[in-house]
């Protein structure tokens, strides 16, 4: 991809990767991804809008030389740090030594861990901070943590009526005219964008909430991310998208998932008279086979619950690899506390459920009693004790 204009003072320099399968090892990237970075020119001074992945650098480099003289950029603004963003910093800053960095404290924390270069000129910003970067182009920097690190924030820039929100409102899909203006297959946008939302911001809804609110409160025409298209044509779209799935659920409503895996059938009975319970209380639920769901939204339906339940067969004397993996999505922050009902059938000894316990205390979440165990096929007794185990689950809420 080469440089591109968007605006009046900012340029798109980023580049696609079409071939990514899986981005950040557990997200499934079908239309690849791209890795967007933007260049802003005011009258007297220049800023870059983050960089990109390592090791699509001299793409990246060959885009701004297209435009700009490297050595000459004053500031590089960094919304957010994760390396696909922040990757190519220490080669800029070899370009450029006098580049001055700027970012929230966090930002500026996990950059001198990530370059290990502790001697660049970072500057920390705080929440309505101004940028000026002359001939009225002003950029000002909005706090929004948790969207989706500690570190992150937007870039306004009132002249133009955009923004710059890094990884929120984007999609990892691969969009080489840039602009939404022209996708060429919409609907495998769409749903890129809603895996993309799920599995990055599913678990924050609240700071979902929070950011909206920051960016309805600007006059917004443009919306520049990190990933996939620059919005404007579906800028509305997509912030409505992202209200509806972030919105709170109706006071008093619970919902209670169920995650299990099962060999022969016998855990799956236990999670099907675990659901016939909180059916029966008005809980919504739902039963999740985690060898056949193929959702990215895990970690947003953790987030959504009131509490949930895992259920795992011993084999190995260990509980099976899809539940480990499903509470590597748990956010220990938003759900700390929260009720987790632990079952499982087994045959000869019964890891799983005391290693899946002791997991979900190590998360900060609240295990009911020691679990529930059966012995392989369940009994009508011991579905009979799934079902008070469930009950006793409900009291917690
Ligand atoms: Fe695209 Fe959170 O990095």
């Amino acid at each position: 991809m080469s440089m591109k204009k968007i605006t009046d003072s900012v340029y798109a320099a980023g580049v696609l990767n079409p071939q990514l399968r899986v981005f950040d090892i557990v997200m499934r990237t079908e239309y690849g991804t791209s890795y967007n970075a933007y260049l802003v020119k005011g009258a007297e001074k220049s800023a870059l809008v983050e960089t990109v992945h390592a090791s699509f650098f001299e793409e990246y480099r060959e885009n701004l030389e297209q435009v700009v003289d490297i050595a000459s950029v004053d500031y590089l603004i960094m919304n957010h740090t994760e390396p696909d963003h922040s990757g190519s910093i220490a080669r800029l800053a070899e370009l450029n030594p006098n580049l001055t960095i700027l970012g929230t404290m966090s930002a500026i924390r996990f950059m001198k861990a990530i370059t290990n270069r502790t001697d660049l000129h970072y500057q920390v910003v705080k929440d309505g901070d101004t940028l000026d970067l002359g001939g009225g182009k002003v950029l000002t920097f909005i706090v929004a943590p948790f969207l989706h690190w500690p570190d992150s924030m937007f870039t306004y820039l009132a002249a133009e009526k955009l923004a710059f929100t890094c990884d929120f409102l984007g999609a990892h899909y691969c969009q080489p005219t840039v602009t939404d203006d022209h996708i060429y297959h919409p609907e495998t946008y769409w749903t890129s964008m809603q895996g993309y939302y799920a599995a990055i911001f599913g678990p924050f809804p609240q700071h979902v909430r929070f950011g909206l609110d920051k960016l309805r409160a600007l006059e917004l025409e443009w919306v520049c991310p990190s990933h996939g298209p620059v919005l404007r044509s579906r800028l509305a779209d997509v912030m409505e998208y992202y209200a509806a799935a972030s919105a709170e659920k109706p006071a008093g409503a619970k919902y209670v998932p169920i995650f299990y895996t099962s060999a022969y059938g016998y855990t799956g009975k236990l999670a099907q008279a675990a659901a016939e319970v909180l059916r029966e209380a008005g809980v919504e639920t739902e039963v999740i086979d985690l060898v056949t769901y193929t959702g990215d939204d895990l970690g947003a339906k953790i987030s959504a619950s009131t509490a949930f339940m895992v259920g795992s067969p011993t084999i190995n004397r260990d509980a099976t690899p899809p539940l480990w993996q499903l509470l590597s999505h748990v956010d220990a922050i938003t759900n700390r506390g929260k009720s987790v009902g632990v079952f499982g059938s087994y045959g000869w000894s019964g890891e799983a459920v005391p290693a899946l316990v002791a997991r979900v205390k190590s998360l900060s979440l609240k295990p009911v009693g020691e679990g529930f165990r059966a012995n392989f096929t369940p009994s009508a007794e011991e579905l009979e004790g799934m079902r008070d185990y469930t009950r006793a689950l409900l009291e917690t809420l």
